[in-house]
């Protein structure tokens, strides 16, 4: 079976309240039936629509179940040529260890440095 393809131009005229469709990550989901039930509420979704809402989706940091859930809503697919590379989304925590030097402070110069200074202060006041 064939997915049916939506071009962004197309998806952007079903933006109401009577028909409420959006795209997250090249998939375009028809929620219209959905509106009432959504925990998040419908203004957030008609805000959405006709829209790409892959960001927003993402910012809220739907559950699992959510994923699930809006399975039931998959209407179609972005068209191939106008279709973006879907994000790789990592954790903040996951971003920051991959920053190449760590901070001063939390490397392991700081602790002895610091242990240097002690040891010198120490035996000059005290030695
Ligand atoms: C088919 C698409 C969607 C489904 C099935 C869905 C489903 C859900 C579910 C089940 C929740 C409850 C919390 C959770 O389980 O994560 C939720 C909360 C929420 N959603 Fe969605 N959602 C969809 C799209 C969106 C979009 C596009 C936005 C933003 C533009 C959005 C914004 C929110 C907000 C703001 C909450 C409330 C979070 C809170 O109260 O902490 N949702 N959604």
């Amino acid at each position: 079976m064939t997915v049916r393809q939506f071009t962004r131009e197309e998806v952007s005229q079903k933006n109401s309240k009577t028909e409420t469709v959006f795209i997250i990550d090249n998939v375009v989901y028809d929620v219209t039936k959905f509106l009432d039930e959504h925990p998040g509420g419908h203004e957030v979704l008609v805000n959405v629509a006709g829209k790409d809402a892959s960001e927003d989706f993402d910012d809220v940091g739907h559950s699992l179940d959510a994923k699930e859930l809006m399975q039931k809503y998959v209407v179609g697919e972005v068209v191939e040529s106008e279709r973006v590379k879907v994000q790789k989304r990592t954790m903040s925590w996951e971003d920051s260890k991959l920053d190449n030097e760590p901070s001063f402070t939390s490397s392991w110069k700081f602790p002895v440095l610091l242990g240097v200074v002690v040891t010198v202060l120490y035996t000059y006041l005290f030695g």
